[in-house]
């Protein structure tokens, strides 16, 4: 069945007491909005609406960053979740498929469970995803007979025994589009909380002798996030199934509980990533590598044979290599480092490339920015960098060429050349000891002067 989504994201999210709208604050990396989108992707659908009220430009910008074929309905004045459906009407007059409508600020709805929400659709008109929930709190609650859902009565509208009920609902909802707007154009607002409530449609389309169900899903999928302790809840739930996901595929951690993934973090099999690592997104680790303890990466590409840290930092744009090695202390922003090249301690090497093998010692610097803009450091194969040597870009050191320890390069260094850029030692003897002398009788009469 072609599938269209509607997710809703115009909600201010009073509960988060924030001066940002709800559904970009983030998880993992992305925020619940892209979660949101992610999972809905995996139906293919033929459009991705989304309804943005509340920072309706962040939200927007948000939306068509993650896809930039996402439409966007908008929604100015919040008047509920039923309200915002009706929203993407117009965007979805005369579609012949279905609907499905997810949450901004319910980021965790798997594949799975939309491709069997899809499935009950083949035998009813109206299918509602539910979970059974610990504590049912504030979520609307499921009234089945059998497996026919009779309607959801939200909690603020709930009585005493309604409350009881723990088959809650998570706000998923599929119906063929046309079904679902005839629906909620019927919907009204005379409750609780002076909203147009999407769920009202179940009441209605019984009346209206449509069949309606739901089927449960896990728990884990379906928190909605309204405030930050449920957002901190998110966040570990996300870190507990990611880290169980790359033990499954054969990372090896040896502290897996404090490692930290983004919402795409891939590492292949074999690699080991020791303890206290950080993954910002958009981070791919291939098979066999090595991140050691307290390094943080984000933006970066990281190939087999290569060990990171520890306490390394890689930047977006940073590309390593086979076999390459990063230690501890040292930063790659936007730069190549090529086969077997080694950067091993107390180094930032931003917008440049490194050719292959080449050794940077300890405190080396490429000076790429001059207050305005950013210039590239070239180094070729098998170059020999003196520690602590600043590399003043734009500036090319050409292949197998060194630098004396402690220069400061500005101009290219030819290939095979060696280039010394720092002050001649003068060497006087005695002098030291004759300062010491100097030093030491001033601070005693000093020290005399005080008592
Ligand atoms: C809603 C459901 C409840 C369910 C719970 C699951 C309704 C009436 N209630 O309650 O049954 O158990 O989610 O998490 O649907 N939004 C808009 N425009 C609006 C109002 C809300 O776009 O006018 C968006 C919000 O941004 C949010 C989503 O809809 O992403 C849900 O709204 P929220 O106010 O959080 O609903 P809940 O009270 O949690
Ligand atoms: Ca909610």
């Amino acid at each position: 069945m072609p599938t269209s989504l509607i997710i809703l994201a115009a909600g201010q999210g009073t509960r988060m007491n924030s001066d940002q709208p709800k559904v970009l604050h983030r998880v993992a990396g992305a925020p619940m909005l892209v979660h949101a989108m992610r999972a809905g992707a995996a139906l293919d659908p033929d459009h991705t609406i989304v309804v943005t009220g509340h920072g309706a430009d962040a939200v927007e910008h948000a939306a068509k960053e993650y896809d930039e074929t996402a439409k966007i309905a908008h929604q100015a004045e919040q008047l509920g979740t039923g309200h915002a459906v009706a929203q993407a009407a117009p965007l979805l007059e005369g579609y012949a498929g279905d609907a499905i409508v997810l949450y901004g600020d319910t980021p965790f709805v798997s594949e799975d469970t939309l491709a069997r929400m899809a499935e009950a659709r083949h035998s009813h008109d109206l299918v509602v995803l539910g979970f059974e929930a610990a504590d049912p709190g504030r979520y609307g609650r499921l009234k089945m007979s059998g497996e026919r859902l009779e309607k959801i009565v939200e909690f603020k509208d709930a009585d005493e025994a309604t409350r009881t009920i723990t088959f809650c609902n998570s706000g998923v909802i599929a119906a063929s589009a046309a079904t679902l707007f005839d629906l909620i154009a019927a919907v009204g607002n005379d409750n609780a909380a002076g909203e147009y409530y999407l769920t009202d449609i179940v009441e209605i389309a019984r009346a209206r002798g449509l069949s309606a169900t739901a089927i449960a899903c896990d728990e884990a999928e379906t928190m909605g996030i309204n405030s930050r302790p449920e957002l901190a809840r998110a966040e570990a739930a996300f870190q507990t199934r990611k880290r169980a996901a790359m033990l499954e595929d054969g990372v090896t951690m040896p502290a897996p509980e404090t490692v930290h993934f983004a919402y795409d973090t891939y590492v292949g099999r074999d690699s080991i990533i020791e303890q206290n690592v950080v993954f910002g997104p958009d981070v791919t680790i291939e098979s066999g590598a090595h991140i050691r303890a307290f390094s943080h990466l984000e933006g970066c590409h990281v190939s087999r044979g290569a060990v990171v840290g520890p306490y390394a930092r890689l930047r977006p744009g940073a590309e390593l290599a086979e076999d390459t090695r990063i230690g501890n202390f040292v930063e790659v922003k936007n730069a190549l480092i090529a086969e077997g090249a080694k950067v091993n301690h107390l180094s930032y090497i931003g917008d440049a490339s490194l050719g292959e093998r080449a050794n940077i010692g300890a405190g080396t610097i490429t000076c790429n920015y001059d207050g305005v803009m950013k210039h590239r450091t070239t180094i070729g194969a098998r170059v020999f960098v003196g520690s602590n040597t600043m590399l003043v870009a734009p500036v090319t050191v050409g292949d197998d060429a060194m630098t004396a320890s402690g220069s400061v390069i500005t101009q290219d260094v030819p290939e095979g050349a060696m280039a010394v850029a720092r002050a001649r030692q003068i060497t006087k003897p005695g002098l030291a000891r004759k300062l010491f002398e100097m030093l030491r009788r001033k601070k005693n009469q000093q020290d005399q002067g005080a008592v």
